[in-house]
């Protein structure tokens, strides 16, 4: 464990949808700036609702979320944004009959005094990663491929120039091709220099692109470490985690 401040730090959070039922159970976890914290478990062991968690949406019941040291548990999903945190969910954050470059510009809507120098060269930045999204910037979002409306999420975290992505199942659907491009996509993140957390089913990809690795299994963390401590039989090492033994 790193000895200097995360810039997310989860600790002893437990969190859940109805009063008497937990489905997150005393998690700590951190994710540093230019780093990726991999979260990986089974269907349903709770890690879209540790994204929900930290986002606000589900107010920790008890434990704290802390974002370069202050306290932001259970704060409102729209303030995030302005924190410079930002969220891929699961499911999509489009607005399907908004056109792709109203998609991408309207985070910015209001922000413009912290956003405006840049905004014009990265929003040229994500046409030229994306050519699809500049060749569609006038069609509805909802038109898009799957793959392009990932593409389109990614464009409109990259504008917000958030320091801190959670990314919840960004390969979900999408075929080998188009998913590497959105992995190769997520390195850039980190690169840049933001602190990620990436939820992936693709394990194999998450823990070789991942600086720390985090199991979830049934709303506990049953094992974390840095990426060197994961270079063993990950088959083996992922079926003794999520408690699959043969
Ligand atoms: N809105 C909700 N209301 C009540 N229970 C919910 C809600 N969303 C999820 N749950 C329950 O919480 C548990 C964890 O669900 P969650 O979606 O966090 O799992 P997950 O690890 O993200 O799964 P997956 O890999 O399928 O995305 C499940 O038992 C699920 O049924
Ligand atoms: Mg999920």
């Amino acid at each position: 464990m790193s000895s200097t401040p995360a810039l997310l730090e989860m600790r002893g959070v437990t969190a859940g949808y109805a009063q008497d039922i937990d489905v997150l159970r005393d998690v700590s976890l951190r994710v540093d700036a230019g780093r990726i914290t991999g979260l990986i478990g089974l269907n349903g062991a709770g890690k879209s609702t540790l994204v929900k968690t930290i986002c606000g949406f589900l107010p920790p019941k008890s434990g704290s979320v802390a974002f370069e040291a202050a306290d932001i548990s259970g704060l409102a999903p729209h303030k995030l944004i302005d924190l410079g945190i930002c969220c891929i969910p699961q499911e999509s954050s489009l607005f399907p009959q908004l056109t792709v470059e109203d998609n991408l510009l309207l985070p910015l809507l209001g922000r413009r005094k912290r956003f405006g120098g840049v905004m014009r060269d990265r929003l040229q930045e994500v046409f030229a990663q994306f050519p699809a999204l500049h060749e569609k910037r006038s069609q509805p979002a909802g038109s898009l491929s799957g793959g392009q409306q990932k593409q389109l999420e990614f464009g409109k975290a990259w504008l917000q120039q958030p320091k801190l992505c959670l990314v919840d199942e960004p390969s979900i659907g999408l075929s080998p091709r188009v998913s590497e491009e959105i992995f190769t996509w997520i390195e850039k993140f980190a690169a840049a220099g933001m602190g990620i957390l990436l939820i992936d089913h693709n394990v194999r990809r998450v823990v070789r692109m991942s600086d720390r690795v985090c199991v979830l299994s049934l709303g506990r963390i049953t094992a974390e470490g840095e990426a060197a401590e994961f270079q063993g039989d990950l088959h083996r090492q992922v079926q003794e985690w999520l408690g699959l033994h043969f």
